[in-house]
């Protein structure tokens, strides 16, 4: 067999590691359409008649204070909690009220939790390779032999993160702005069309949340990103449009400067302020 077509097949086997184009139908209207959505727990209505949209290839920000339903809101979208009543569908096509979280997983719904969860023995670009395979118990046989267009992702992805010049290094020896980013990335290896990221720059110094305010005002327009974030200047510097959720349902939405001078968002901020400065 000649080498060309031996090289042909062997990126073949690698097919499987290329989500197929997705078929999230935006024609008709927004990427994430949440309709009148309620979850009880013991009788307590974490999300409450929660209506809200995000655009394809928007930029959301959700504020808020403790307790608002936002991490709640983030486990309906992703199926880890099934709401009481309303509806929840991503694009036009599917409902995500009837599939399983790995479903929703696959079709290009990218969550980061707030704990980075990379792996600190491999390299970082042995984490991003890792994020790439479908089965990650076929991770050893994998390594050396990635197909081109896998290796082009993890160099798009590095140069996206800022990671490029680390990625050699053991994941262990990042800061933790840095293991940030690497999971960001790690998502990103999978081409969500939405990216659901709870308190990203928890704990991050002033210049490392600058850096992920690039890492994700540079997202929009490519993916779908929704971001909750308690720090305001952090919120400030990426938002569009805001919106403000309280006991469960949107307060307010607008821009930065609409909902921070709208009086019902202060009042609810107000004996918050240690939190949200
Ligand atoms: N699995 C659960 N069982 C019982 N109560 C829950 C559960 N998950 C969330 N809650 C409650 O629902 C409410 C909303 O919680 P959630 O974590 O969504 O708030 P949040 O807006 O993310 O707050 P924070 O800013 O502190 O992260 C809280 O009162 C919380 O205690
Ligand atoms: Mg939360």
């Amino acid at each position: 067999m000649s080498l060309i077509k031996s090289l042909a097949q062997r990126d073949r086997v690698f097919d499987f590691m290329v989500p197929a184009q997705s078929p999230v139908d935006v024609r008709h209207g927004p990427i994430l359409y949440m309709e009148d959505v309620t979850v009880s727990f013991d009788g307590f209505k974490a999300i409450n008649d929660l209506n809200l949209t995000v655009d394809d290839g928007e930029l959301r920000c959700i504020i808020g204070p403790n307790g608002a339903g936002k991490t709640t809101m983030m486990d309906i979208i992703t199926g880890k909690t099934r709401p009481d009543q309303g509806k929840v569908w991503f694009g036009s096509r599917h409902n995500l009220l009837t599939m399983s979280e790995p479903e929703i997983a696959t079709l290009g719904i990218g969550r980061k939790f707030q704990k980075p969860t990379v792996f600190e023995a491999l390299s970082v670009f042995e984490n991003l390779e890792l994020a790439m395979t479908a089965d990650k118990r076929v991770l050893p046989t994998l390594i050396a032999r990635l197909a081109a267009p896998a290796r082009e992702r993890i160099d798009e992805v590095l140069e996206m993160t800022g990671l490029t010049e680390l990625r050699q290094r053991p994941a262990g020896i990042l800061s933790h702005g840095q293991k940030q980013w690497l999971e960001i990335g790690m998502l990103l290896m999978q081409r969500p069309r939405l990216l659901l990221v709870d308190e990203p720059v928890a704990g991050m110094t002033e210049q490392e949340m600058e850096r992920t305010a690039e890492l994700l005002t540079g997202l929009a327009g490519k993916q779908s990103v929704v971001v909750v974030e308690h720090d305001m200047g952090f919120v400030r510097s990426i938002a569009r449009k805001v919106t403000v959720l309280h006991q469960g349902s949107v307060l307010a939405e607008g821009s930065m400067d609409q909902v921070q001078s709208d009086p019902r968002v202060i009042e609810v901020y107000l004996g918050e302020s240690e939190e949200a400065a």
